[in-house]
């Protein structure tokens, strides 16, 4: 069965395309469908930041046809998963979800290590920081989805 994960930052332009650009390579031999979008609605329509996809590109991982949209109420029955960058995405995520069940969680929930947020490169200019642990966070949730073992409480 399909398993169909939505990618969720602020802007859609840094940490979300980069985390469904990442994931569709570690994915590879998966069920899954993905997407990525943003809590707000400034960048609609707009390629992935240049900088990052700079980065992204130098670690093999292409993300120039992405383009940025907004969280939609119908995500929350469209998706099975919903992964956040940080607390504040998650809880504006949660804001919307209205009593629907489909579980929204950190994408370091499912990391090694004991980081709490995905920190924003297009404030942070650490891109290779990011790519580092939405590296390891992927690694992370594919592992999960091919053992069943559980993401970090
Ligand atoms: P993202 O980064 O949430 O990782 O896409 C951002 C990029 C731009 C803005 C906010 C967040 N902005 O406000 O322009």
């Amino acid at each position: 069965m399909t398993t169909r994960i939505l990618f969720v930052c602020l802007g859609n332009i840094c940490r979300s395309p980069t985390a469904e650009a990442v994931f569709a390579t570690k994915s590879a031999g998966l069920d899954v469908e993905i997407d990525s979008a943003g809590t707000a609605g400034y960048h609609i329509g707009a390629p992935p930041y240049e900088a990052m996809q700079q980065a992204a590109k130098a670690r093999g991982y292409d993300m120039a046809h992405l383009r940025a949209r907004q969280v939609r109420d119908d995500d929350f029955d469209r998706f099975d998963l919903i992964v956040a960058m940080d607390a504040e995405n998650l809880s504006n995520l949660e804001r919307m979800r209205n009593g629907r069940t489909t579980p929204v969680r950190l994408f370091t929930d499912y990391a090694d290590g004991s980081d709490a947020f995905v920190p924003d490169p297009y404030y942070t200019r650490d891109f290779e920081g990011a790519l580092d642990l939405i590296e390891r966070c992927a690694d992370g949730l594919s592992e999960v989805l091919r053992t069943g073992k559980q993401a970090r409480a």
